[in-house]
């Protein structure tokens, strides 16, 4: 059976970035400083975040690597262990477009930090950086891989140049370097439940006004295990802001009945039933999803204090048919991934997790029940598909972080 990523492995794998970083970089008299930052699943709440409603992430013990060694010519050289082509600028020189690589992240994330401190009057030791990213969460397999690498960089780099920016700030520059300079229209949900995460529990984040608390989740009654299908969408970015587009006009028009709405999260199932007719279709649907799904979000909390995993897990299975029927952003290979996951004895529930289109799904069991689910899923799946889904068991994790070796 695959096993989870241990602490060790993380260690070692660490270990293996620095000697990369010494490879690519070059040596040099400068400490080389290494850094980690989770990626994460979404169990509940499938798109709410950019809705205004609830949601109950985990981070996850795989992520992001940093390793940053300080330069004395004020020259920033970023690279990746996943792509030849870096980039190299002078501070002050930032790049002010998008060029729609890798780099944007943490170009975005660098303007941000350097903006807020400098509105702060800071007095940081701003300084040249050779930085080498790697790390060992799927791309673009709605882990979140983006959000890792955003806040990775914002928690790194506030530390080096010692900008005195606390938790909020860095997630807060993270989430703004992905809207704003890369241009994603995501919610708010990933940069916190990277930034925030604590082990042993769920992040409960309510996107209408950013509060949250942590729920405990036990790990001897429930194991979260998460199936990649392998497939990636070339159009998962415009589908994705193609649905917050059609959530802002449904709630557009929903407000003209229900004016005290702040956001689409807001318009309770009655209202919603007396004025469903109004919208379009298609806006029907994905506001009905909405409008269930908070709903269901706060009974999946319910179901999780009361340590009920059996009611939880159906909620789950709720959500994942409501993302593949009412928000069409599910695909026929998430859907063999949670219906074989669900065939098999102790599993509680299974959902597609990030945006959907492609990427991973996440199962809730009970320990007992893990070997022969992974063996099941796998197998059906490659007997479809022709090859075998990695499928493993994956804990929570304690965020972003320097790791000394
Ligand atoms: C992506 C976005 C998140 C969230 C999810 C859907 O992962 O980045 O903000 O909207 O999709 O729940």
């Amino acid at each position: 059976m695959p096993g989870p990523a241990t602490h060790n492995d993380c260690a070692t794998l660490l270990g293996k970035h620095r000697i990369a970083f010494y490879s690519r970089m070059g040596e040099g008299p400068q400490t080389v400083r290494l850094f980690f930052a989770p990626g994460r699943v979404n169990l509940f709440g499938g798109h709410l975040d950019y809705n205004g409603g609830p949601v109950m992430p985990t981070a996850i013990d795989r992520g992001t690597f940093l390793a940053i060694r300080p330069r004395t010519d004020g020259i920033v050289h970023l690279q990746s262990r996943l792509d030849s082509q870096g980039l190299e600028f002078e501070l002050g020189q930032e790049p002010k477009a998008k060029s729609g690589r890798w780099v944007d992240y943490p170009v975005g994330v660098i303007r941000e930090l350097l903006a807020l401190s400098k509105s702060r009057g800071g007095d940081g030791k701003v300084c040249g950086l050779d930085v080498l990213f790697g790390g060992n969460l799927p791309v673009g397999a709605g882990l979140s891989s983006s959000a890792s690498i955003c806040v990775g960089t914002a928690f790194a780099l506030s530390d080096v140049w010692n900008l005195g920016l606390n938790r909020a700030d860095q997630v807060q520059c993270a989430l703004r370097a992905e809207r704003e300079f890369v241009g994603v229209q995501c919610g708010i949900m990933d940069p916190f439940a990277i930034g925030l995460a604590k082990p042993g529990h769920l992040l409960w984040l309510d996107c209408k006004d950013e509060t949250f608390e942590h729920l405990p989740i036990d790990f001897d009654e429930l194991s979260i295990v998460v199936a990649n299908s392998g497939v990636q969408r070339e159009l998962a970015a415009g589908e994705f802001n193609k649905r917050v587009q059609q959530c802002a006009s449904a709630f557009q028009e929903l407000k003209l009945w229900v004016p005290e709405a702040q956001c689409l999260r807001d318009v309770d199932p009655a209202s919603f039933e007396q004025h469903r007719s109004k919208l379009e279709p298609v806006l029907e649907q994905r506001a009905s999803h909405v409008v269930a799904e908070v709903v269901r979000t706060f009974a999946a909390r319910q179901a999780l204090l009361e340590g009920d995993y059996a009611r939880l897990g159906m909620f789950m299975t709720e959500t994942h048919r409501s993302l593949r029927d009412k928000f069409e952003v599910s695909s026929p290979e998430l859907d063999l991934l949670v219906e074989s996951a669900l065939e098999v004895e102790g599993c509680y529930g299974s959902r597609l997790t990030g945006a959907g289109f492609g990427g991973c799904t996440v199962i809730m069991a009970h320990p007992n029940a893990v070997q022969e689910l992974v063996r099941h899923v796998r197998s059906r799946y490659s007997k479809v598909k022709g090859w075998m889904p990695d499928v493993e068991v994956f804990h929570g994790d304690s965020g972003p972080r320097e790791v000394q070796l």
